[in-house]
């Protein structure tokens, strides 16, 4: 499996068709949680699986994964769980996608590709036109999560948040996540295997206001 894939590869101009919520979930009225960049989705299906009280969506550019996943909702019949294929760029800010984001309670970025390079950094998945699209539809009061273990990553994402003046950050110290989205405090696959590795880990919070 190609663990990069280069998201402005002409490839993702297209996007599949999104259904409505009615179709993704069985009850569509839960509160949504968006992860981008899920990869095999495990960590969705443990949310998923443990809170059945939110639904749970999840976008991965690498089609394999997105399809294994979707096999495994129907064989497990899991209702509060999506996933959809491409590039969480595009679909966001396709008129076909824009629904999702006014829907949404939260947002977690988990470990996104660093793209090292300067010259690649323009593949980084947060991008201030991205965060634009975000903040122009996002209700007051979503959530956004970020988490990696490489700093130069976090500053870039962290400074490209809160250069868009509606958002704010959170005091981690003082969020309850028993009402959160992952109330049970899962990782994800790649924060398994910092823990292990004793890497540092970055995280921050911050709410549309
Ligand atoms: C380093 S992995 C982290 C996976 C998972 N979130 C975790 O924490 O274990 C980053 C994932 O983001 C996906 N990805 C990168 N850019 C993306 C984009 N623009 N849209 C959707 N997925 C993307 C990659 O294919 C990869 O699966």
């Amino acid at each position: 499996m190609r663990q990069h894939v280069n998201p402005l590869s002409s490839n993702f101009n297209q996007i599949e068709r999104i259904p409505s919520l009615r179709e993704m979930f069985g009850d569509s009225q839960l509160n949504l949680h968006l992860d981008i960049g899920c990869a095999a989705g495990e960590f969705l299906f443990d949310l998923a699986l443990d809170n059945t009280s939110w639904n749970y969506l999840g976008i991965e550019i690498r089609e394999k994964l997105v399809k294994n996943a979707k096999l495994k909702v129907i064989e497990r019949e899991i209702k509060n769980l999506y996933f959809i294929f491409g590039n969480a760029n595009n679909i966001l800010d396709h008129v076909q996608g824009k629904f999702i984001i006014k829907n949404l309670k939260s947002i977690s970025f988990n470990f996104p590709d660093p793209w090292f390079k300067k010259r690649h950094y323009k593949r980084r998945v947060i991008q201030p036109e991205f965060i634009n699209v975000l903040s122009n539809s996002l209700q007051k009061g979503t959530l956004i999560f970020i988490k990696t273990d490489v700093k130069d990553l976090f500053d870039y994402m962290d400074s490209t948040i809160l250069s868009n003046f509606y958002f704010k950050t959170l005091n981690k110290k003082d969020f309850d996540y028993s009402k959160s989205f992952n109330p049970n405090k899962f990782k994800t696959n790649r924060e398994k295997y910092v823990i292990v590795n004793q890497f540092d880990i970055f995280e921050r919070i911050y709410m549309k206001i």
